[in-house]
């Protein structure tokens, strides 16, 4: 396997999937790059920028990167709507950039993980302006066409094929004049679903992807990977209850395990030592087994939703949602830990570039921000499995405050769309936008306290967030109580403390509604985390937990301690002896 030049001795690199793979002992860290550096003015980040923070990577101490997509593409879903696979963005950069970017990561001992959008590409894309081009085109069956109904007039309502409703809203099929037939997309109407039934699309997609891992990439994040295998018969009736989108009716359909198996033997992502990570909606703790189980040879792990989704009522949209019981989060997190133990390997995520800020939606992030933000990195990087930090996270980011007419996000302005002109009172858009909207994660990265947090010179293409005068890096930096020096001191632990690393995961006081607390056991020591998951204090005594005083403290919140209780959002972490 190939292992980069100047790679830190803690990559142990073992066969790709097995114990000892390089990616069970790594933390990754993610990068939006529209939102991260701007080196150019234009006030969209680009590779520029991210080539000149990769110190910042380094003492943050992670060990690898995964950038979020950076091909061509018209942008209207931020990059996940890719019209080149084998090009950079004019926005972002060339592929000379690109490549001087995986050179200067390998030689500060970081890997690069690429995202791949195979699901479907935008309809600028020259496979799909082939497919639409005339019926005999040679790519007519890389796309998913249906005629209108029987009975109806192609384009009119209620004339699509069927009730299948598309995951950034309204019908998931468009009508195609030229064509006289209605495409297929899962989420917006410039993003056709490929279709991977036709031998020659899967073909593509691994030639691609052999063109990538060429370029010297240590790996790919496959986005929402489990819709490519479309149900028979494209019936009725699927958009089942739960995510109230045609996801509920793809996801891990029936060729899922072949369609993956053939991808991992023609790019041979094992022999390459390449991490594969998909997104996969609607995942159950089965199909991630089955999928990152090293033997099957498919993926190294999967991201699944159902810790972020926890509030979201059923058969309602993430608009809908409640508050989040964190008490139903730790429990959710448990039963994956449980039901991978043997079998596969969980990828733990507490936000993305899809979700809201994390610190706002689990935390607390007014008075108690650097306490939670600190407490919810504790928690996560201390269960097992392969952590993914969010760009900011580490500086304890929170959501920001947006006028309704300044959400740029393509779900955002489709549901804000629909929602007023199905009259629902602007208040209630404005709370759920807030609450849940994904420009609410890509707000730019707070690097100074300046007007524009030392992201761009230029105008930022999102609002920087109010709070950058005092929650940036410059400042994180000269603070040695800071939420960044806490993330730094975390990712050494769990580095350097075998039971972090692969430890048996146990759940304890699974029911308590304040304390979130686990053990990790390892042959020679028991690592205890407890955490207070509230904003008021919590006592400890008699709860079922060794006397934290017998247990050498590893990391804390707080610089002192307070036994026997637990201050608002304080968490410790402590080895004893194996127990
Ligand atoms: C994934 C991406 C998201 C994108 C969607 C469609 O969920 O993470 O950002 O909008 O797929 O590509």
């Amino acid at each position: 396997m190939d292992v980069p030049a100047g790679r830190s001795p803690h990559g142990g690199a073992g066969p790709g999937g097995r114990p000892g793979a390089w990616w069970r002992r790594a933390v990754v860290y993610q990068i939006y790059p529209r939102s991260f550096a701007d080196s150019d003015g234009d006030g969209i980040g680009d590779l520029g920028g991210i080539l000149g923070r990769i110190d910042h990577l380094v003492d943050l101490g992670v060990d690898a990167v995964w950038l979020s997509p950076i091909c061509r593409s018209p942008q209207v879903d931020n990059g996940y709507d890719v019209s080149d696979y084998r090009s950079i963005d004019p926005l972002f950069g060339t592929i000379e950039q690109f490549d001087e970017l995986v050179d200067r990561l390998h030689e500060r001992g970081l890997r690069l993980i690429v995202d791949i959008v195979a699901n479907h590409t935008s309809d600028q894309h020259p496979w799909f302006v082939d497919s639409r081009s005339s019926p005999d085109a040679e790519r007519r069956s890389w796309y998913h066409w249906r005629p209108p109904r029987p009975g109806t007039v192609g384009g009119q309502p209620g004339a699509e094929p069927n009730d299948w409703v598309a995951t950034f809203g309204g019908p998931a099929w468009t009508f195609d004049e030229g064509v006289g037939a209605y495409y297929l997309h899962s989420f917006a109407p410039s993003q056709p679903d490929l279709n991977w039934e036709e031998p020659a699309v899967r073909a593509a997609v691994s030639d691609m992807l052999r063109w990538w891992a060429d370029r010297g990439v240590d790996g790919f994040r496959f986005d929402v990977i489990n819709l490519i295998s479309k149900p028979a018969g494209f019936v009725d009736g699927h958009s089942l209850p739960g995510s109230g989108s045609v996801i509920s009716a793809f996801a891990n359909g029936p060729r899922l395990h072949d369609f993956l198996g053939e991808m991992h033997r023609e790019v041979g992502f094992e022999e390459r030592g390449l991490v594969t990570i998909g997104e996969m909606p609607d995942l159950t703790t089965e199909v991630a087994a089955r999928v990152s189980d090293p033997n099957r040879r498919e993926l190294s792990m999967a991201f699944g939703f159902e810790h972020v989704e926890v509030g979201h009522l059923d058969g309602g949209t993430k608009w809908e949602a409640s508050e989040v019981d964190l008490g139903e989060v730790k429990r959710s997190l448990a039963r994956w830990q449980s039901a991978l133990a043997d079998v596969g390997w969980n990828s733990l995520y507490l936000g993305n570039h899809d979700q809201p800020r994390s610190l706002s939606h689990f935390g607390d992030d007014g008075w108690f921000r650097a306490e939670s933000a600190k407490t919810l990195a504790t928690l996560l990087l201390c269960h097992r499995g392969t952590p993914f930090v969010y760009q900011g996270d580490e500086i304890g980011m929170t959501n920001t405050a947006l006028r309704l007419d300044e959400y740029v996000d393509v779900e955002s302005v489709s549901y804000r769309d629909l929602a007023l002109a199905d009259g629902l009172p602007i208040d209630e858009v404005e709370q759920a936008l807030a609450a849940r909207s994904r420009d609410q994660a890509r707000t730019p990265m707070q690097w100074d306290g300046s007007a524009t947090a030392g992201f761009t010179t230029g105008r930022p293409w999102l609002p920087i967030n109010p709070n950058a005068g005092s929650v940036n890096v410059e400042l994180a930096d000269a603070d040695p109580d800071s939420v960044l020096a806490h993330y730094r001191r975390l990712i050494r632990l769990r580095r350097d403390e075998p039971a972090l690393l692969d430890g048996r995961f146990e759940l304890l006081l699974p029911d308590h509604p304040s304390i979130w607390a686990f053990a990790r056991h390892s042959p020679g020591a028991t690592v205890l985390v407890v955490a207070n998951v509230t904003s008021t204090p919590v006592g400890l005594s008699g709860r079922g937990l060794p006397p934290l005083a017998d247990g050498e403290v590893l990391l804390g919140t707080h610089r002192d301690r307070s036994w026997p209780a637990l201050r608002p959002w304080e968490s410790l972490v402590l080895r004893f002896r194996a127990w």
